[in-house]
């Protein structure tokens, strides 16, 4: 069987996966003159445990995912891909801005002074053991102050360039492409998850004025602040949701399975005193399908124990990221976990912030049920995956070579954006 239509010019197929520590999603857009938008073609997500917290600790596991998430998303599209781009959500993953100046003398700047601090700049660029998965212009310089998104054709002294980077520890990047390659597919792209989520889920707006992205995944919750158009901290929590349903499942005494099914359906991060009066079915941990009536309240309350822990440490990232005063008013809450019931207004009660859930958009051809949080990751990969804009940094990933000495953070002057 085929669905394929023949191609046209100019049409491409873009593939992506999204690895998370409950489930592999893969998807491919196509992407083309007679588009207005990518257009999903193929779609298929499966769970997989071969993650924890964010990283891979089953190779086997995350390979037969990979592959088979791959392969019914083939099947849909009635295409055949190689090349992939994979989110990365853990891993010691930094954000910098470094800093290059080159002397113009008082003249106009042309492009090949623009070119020249480019080069300097890509030269001075140091991975220092890490992998740098995105290094871009932020903004330009000119004499050492006046911050400019275009210096072409002005008059300076010396112009600068701010490059944002955002790199990753070697070993689980190196983990997670040895997973992806171990299922025949080539590791084109690491793309850093709040960064894909962000372009999925974020308005421009959000990203420029200044917005904190809290993506509430199964195993992790990253935090990821965004000002002037890119990601300028990151910070992430090693727990999640399923941190959650195993609270649920104690305070209950009922199965995972069980505890997981009763926090989407019944479960809330808010609670009234309704509650109290309304029972639920819990599954005893006895087996055999027997019932116990429990009353909701004790759901919320397990639900809300592991949300307080949680949003305290959030509390505490925000403040270690800078995340504060009037420009930090606005959060956006994706992942799995932002499709609690509830969960808006209890993070908007303990923050004290404007918060809304994200869901994505961008894409055309995505099935309804696939417009829920958790698949902004997926949505902004294939975004990204779909723009033709030449990179600034196009080495990434395992190819680069160990590099020994004091690396890029000592050998460049870093600036931390005010926020
Ligand atoms: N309706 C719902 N209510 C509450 N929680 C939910 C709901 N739907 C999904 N979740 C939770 O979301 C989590 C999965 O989210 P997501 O798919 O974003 O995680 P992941 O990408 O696999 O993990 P990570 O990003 O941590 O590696 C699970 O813990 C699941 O219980
Ligand atoms: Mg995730």
């Amino acid at each position: 069987m085929s669905r394929k239509a023949p191609k046209l010019r100019g049409e491409k197929t873009v593939a992506v996966l999204d690895v998370g520590s409950s489930k592999v999603a893969a998807l491919i857009a196509l992407v083309g003159p007679e588009e207005d938008a990518p257009r999903v073609i193929g779609v298929h997500q499966l769970a997989c445990r071969g993650m924890k917290n964010g990283l891979v600790s089953d190779l086997g596991a995350v390979e037969a995912a990979v592959r088979q998430a791959m392969a019914k998303a083939e099947q849909n599209a009635g295409v055949t891909v190689s090349d992939v781009t994979v989110s990365v959500s853990a891993g010691g993953i930094d954000s910098d801005l470094a800093t290059v100046e080159v002397d113009i003398g008082g003249q106009r700047i042309e492009r090949a002074d623009l070119d020249h601090v480019h080069a300097e700049a890509k030269a001075e660029i140091e991975p220092g053991g890490k992998i740098i998965l995105h290094a871009e212009p932020a903004l330009y310089t000119l004499d050492g102050q006046n911050a400019v998104m275009n210096p072409l054709g002005l008059h300076a002294e010396t112009l600068g360039v701010a490059i944002h980077i955002l790199s990753a520890d070697r070993a689980p990047m190196q983990n997670l492409e040895t997973a992806v390659r171990s299922a025949d597919l080539n590791v084109a792209r690491l793309v850093v998850a709040p960064v894909a989520a962000a372009r999925a889920c974020l308005s421009a707006q959000e990203r420029d004025l200044g917005c904190a992205l809290i993506d509430l995944g199964a195993g992790r919750t990253n935090i990821a602040i965004f000002a002037q158009g890119m990601m300028a901290g990151f910070s992430s929590i090693p727990m999640g949701g399923e941190d959650v349903t195993a609270d649920i499942a104690s305070a209950l005494g009922t199965p995972l399975v069980a505890a997981e099914r009763l926090k989407a359906l019944k479960g809330s991060a808010n609670s009234v005193p309704r509650d109290n009066h309304e029972r639920i079915d819990v599954e005893g941990l006895e087996g055999g399908g027997a019932l116990y009536q429990r009353p909701r309240a004790e759901l919320i309350q397990a639900i809300r124990g592991r949300l307080d822990v949680l949003f305290g440490l959030v509390e505490d990232r925000f403040e270690e990221l800078g995340f504060k005063g009037p420009r930090a008013r606005q959060v956006v809450l994706t992942g799995g976990g932002a499709a609690l019931a509830g969960i808006d207004d209890y993070a908007e009660g303990v923050l004290g912030r404007h918060v809304r859930v994200g869901s994505p958009s961008g894409l055309t051809g995505f099935p309804e049920q696939q417009r829920a949080s958790a698949f902004n990751v997926l949505t902004g990969l294939a975004l990204i995956a779909s723009e033709e804009a030449p990179r600034f940094w196009d080495r990434q990933q395992t190819s680069f070579a160990p590099v020994e000495g004091t690396g890029f953070r000592k050998m460049l002057k870093m600036l931390k954006q005010n926020i």
